[in-house]
């Protein structure tokens, strides 16, 4: 997909502002970290510097799955850690849907649990996770799915922050995204297909447990679902804010998916590597990245970043058959380039 170039834009590229809002709080630029640590050794530093990063920059960041602290507090700190570094950014606290639902040999988690895990990083929101691709592939995973959407349904209920449905590689639908707004659910991160595959990491872990059939699962798996700039199309118009995340790897890259109807965009890998070889490469990654967005939104001929979902983009290939197939349509968007 492409941004199509305004050769004439009627601003400065200095005038251009990146600031948005997601669910009633200012950010300076729309990225979050997405949630990927804590609970074991490396993860304190890792999370330290990234919520550092976080703060000096105004922009969002999630944890990992809090489970892991759940089960055992002194593990707490790989977390808390988060908002002592970060005492006003948005921070997202995380749990896995597996966790709200009773599994064989786990009680679905209490109010109290879930009380802890938002006050553990004095959150602003809590992300529930959905990855049963993963549970799927992995040998130990959870799979027991029933009644997920009324958990859900109920931790909307009774929170005091606002829930956000979070994929972790294999895509949210617009049809799934209207079941979880229903039950409460004030934002989705949709996570879809082209970034990390957790699918592929779980069957590496299953082909060193000798795990063979799990192996060839993950394997064929490792591109199942729907991939992100799909998602993004669908599930913004539904009306919730959206986090674009799965695979986005620039500005450039932020810039399509807001102009698709993302609000935000989530980046994983990318900066968990820059992280662990410190905070000047994680500094620099977000320096290009707020210049390559800063260019885009300009020679789109917008001022704000939210107006990108306006201007005119050109889908191609197989994200326009899936777009099509699907009967996705942008949302507030006209069709000419010649806008204005
Ligand atoms: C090492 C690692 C650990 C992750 N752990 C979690 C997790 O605990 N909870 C969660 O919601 N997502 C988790 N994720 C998924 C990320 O939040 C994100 O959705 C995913 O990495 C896709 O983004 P990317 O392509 O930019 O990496 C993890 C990702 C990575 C790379």
């Amino acid at each position: 997909m492409q941004i199509v170039h305004d050769a004439l834009p009627d601003l400065d590229a200095t005038d251009v502002d990146l600031g948005t809002s997601f669910l009633g709080r200012k950010l300076a630029l729309p990225l979050v970290i997405s949630g990927m640590t804590g609970g074991h050794g490396r993860a304190l530093a890792v999370n330290e510097l990234l919520a550092r990063v976080a703060e000096k920059h105004g922009i969002a960041m999630g944890v990992g799955s809090q489970r892991a602290a759940i089960r055992d507090p002194l593990l707490a700190p790989t977390y808390s850690v988060v908002r002592e570094a970060a005492p006003h950014a948005f921070v997202i606290a995380n749990v896995g849907i597996s966790q709200l639902v009773k599994q064989d040999r786990e009680a679905a988690l209490g109010a109290r649990d879930i009380a802890q895990i938002v006050s553990m990083v004095r959150a602003d929101a809590l992300a529930v996770h959905l990855n049963y691709l993963e549970e799927s592939v992995q040998p130990e995973g959870q799979t027991r799915a029933r009644g997920a959407l009324a958990a859900i349904a109920a931790l909307a209920r009774r929170s005091r922050v606002p829930i956000i449905a979070k994929e972790t590689g294999a895509g949210i639908t617009r049809e799934v995204a209207l079941r979880l707004r229903r039950a409460g659910v004030k934002a989705i991160d949709v996570g879809g297909v082209g970034g990390t595959s957790f699918a592929a990491i779980e069957a590496l872990r299953a082909a060193a447990q000798s795990e063979t059939a799990r192996m060839t699962l993950g394997n064929r798996f490792r591109d199942w679902g729907v991939p992100t700039a799909v998602a993004v199309a669908g599930v913004a118009t539904v009306g919730l804010p959206v986090i674009a995340t799965g695979g986005v790897r620039s500005g450039l890259d932020a810039a399509k998916a807001l102009a698709l109807g993302a609000t935000l965009v989530g980046v994983g890998r990318p900066l968990l590597q820059a992280a662990l070889r410190g905070e000047e490469a994680v500094d620099q990654w977000i320096a290009e990245f707020e210049l390559e967005l800063r260019t885009a939104v300009f020679l789109s001929g917008a001022r704000r970043v939210g107006e990108l979902r306006r201007a005119a983009i050109v889908i191609t290939g197989a994200s326009k058959q899936w777009i099509d197939q699907l009967g996705y349509r942008r949302v507030g968007v006209r069709a000419s380039p010649t806008r204005r």
